[in-house]
């Protein structure tokens, strides 16, 4: 359950910064996990902007969530040289298994699939993380293995 007065005072200790959206979001993802959608409003009418131009923020930037996130973590690096090391194949092995696309959540809530742009591993790839665990040279068996470890 989220705390909605804790996300209040969130709201109203940074508002009057410059440029307060972001922190504010931050802010609230941190503490949350997530933005809930009850917050648009409240951000909007403490910062005089639209819940059209807070939600245009907060879907702009990826790296804000708008649902809580799995469990687990599953982060894909998606940049040059794990795509030349057959990264692609990795998603789309990734998004059948979980039943996701990248910025979304296995159905079971245990993971949420995220692209990550290189974790320098380049020269063993593909590379992912899973939370705060990198792993190199991750082939779909591979991957199949570590995901079940998590399932636990
Ligand atoms: Fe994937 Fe650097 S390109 S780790």
């Amino acid at each position: 359950v989220v705390d909605m007065d804790h996300i209040a005072s969130l709201i109203a200790v940074q508002k009057t910064l410059p440029g307060a959206l972001l922190p504010i979001l931050h802010a609230i993802q941190e503490s949350a996990g997530y933005i809930p959608s009850e917050s648009v409003p409240m951000i909007a009418q403490e910062l005089n902007l639209s819940r059209a131009e807070v939600h245009g923020v907060i879907s702009f930037y990826h790296y804000f969530r708008q649902h809580p996130a799995g469990r687990h973590v599953v982060q894909i690096c998606r940049a040059e040289a794990c795509q030349a090391r057959g990264s692609a194949a990795l998603e789309a092995h990734a998004k059948t298994v979980l039943g996701c696309d990248f910025h979304g959540t296995a159905k079971d809530g245990e993971f949420s699939l995220e692209a990550v742009y290189c974790l320098g591993q380049c020269a063993c790839g593909p590379a992912i993380m899973i939370n705060d665990e990198l792993h190199a040279r991750v082939s779909h068996g591979k991957l199949d293995r570590l995901l079940q470890a998590k399932r636990g």
